[in-house]
């Protein structure tokens, strides 16, 4: 691996081989959705406890101090909408130019295996990690499920990281699921785990965050069960304690509530 790309990866996973990353780039598709309508808002008493942004263009430009020291992750794929006919059908919308002039770390697009658009995204990929390697540019590979979210079984996320790790991801992000090992175990590069639209409790987060962990998960890519919280400020810094700091489900909970009372 090229010294750039070992330096940006460097940047994004901490010595302690974990990551936090905190994605706020839900708008290219779903709109000013709840507690994201004034990204820079959402973000800001959150930045200093991320490893990572994952955003997309607009949204860095319009809400993020360039003098930002968080690594951004540029998410580089759209082009559907929730009210559309297929979140699937998924083009390149940004450049790899574009991704060098604005400084980022990585870059993100999504794949949908099992759809109709399958081979268009997964070429999608292969074509974002030729041009992404040129520059050393690390790729994140987000294994979509689309509004089917019933798809989050272990079989068919091992089939997408394993399919996005072949084409050249350097990160898979999935979706946690029961016996998540399969997925990771399948998987030869760092596996992230996105949350979905947000759960009931926060203690179902933490546990299913420490769950991944254990089984190999090298960290998060988190975003609506932190910013749609009652806490999220709370419940970002008890999810750091499970990433960084060794904290078990029941620790991270417990400090989550007494963060919560100091409020
Ligand atoms: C949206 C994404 C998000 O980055 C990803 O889903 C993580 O966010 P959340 O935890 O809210 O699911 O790729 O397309």
């Amino acid at each position: 691996m090229d010294w750039g790309k070992k330096n940006r990866l460097s940047r994004l996973i901490k010595k302690d081989g974990h990551c936090l990353f905190l994605p706020i780039d839900h708008g290219y598709f779903l709109g000013p959705t709840s507690k994201l309508e004034k990204p820079s808002e959402t973000i800001k008493p959150l930045l200093r406890y991320c490893d990572g942004i994952f955003v997309t263009r607009g949204v860095l430009r319009s809400c993020i101090d360039p003098k930002i020291k968080v690594p951004i992750i540029l998410r580089v794929s759209g082009g559907t909408s929730i009210v559309g006919k297929d979140l699937a059908n998924e083009g390149i919308t940004t450049s790899i130019k574009e991704a060098v002039r604005l400084n980022v770390t990585a870059v993100g697009l999504s794949v949908f295996v099992g759809t109709e658009y399958e081979h268009q995204t997964l070429l999608n990929l292969s074509r974002l990690v030729d041009e992404a390697e040129e520059y050393g540019i690390p790729v994140m590979a987000v294994t979509a499920v689309g509004k089917e979210l019933e798809k989050r079984d272990a079989r068919y996320l091992a089939l997408c990281c394993r399919i996005a790790a072949e084409l050249g991801a350097s990160v898979v992000k999935t979706y946690w699921c029961e016996n998540f090992e399969k997925v990771v175990e399948g998987c030869p590069v760092p596996v992230v785990m996105a949350g979905g639209p947000k759960v009931d409790t926060e203690l179902q987060v933490l546990e299913f965050v420490y769950d991944g962990m254990q089984k190999g998960a090298i960290g998060v890519n988190l975003g609506r069960n932190v910013w749609q919280s009652e806490h999220p400020v709370a419940m970002i810094k008890a999810l750091r304690a499970i990433i960084h700091e060794n904290y078990t489900a029941k620790e991270a909970n417990d400090l989550l509530e007494k963060l919560k009372k100091k409020k």
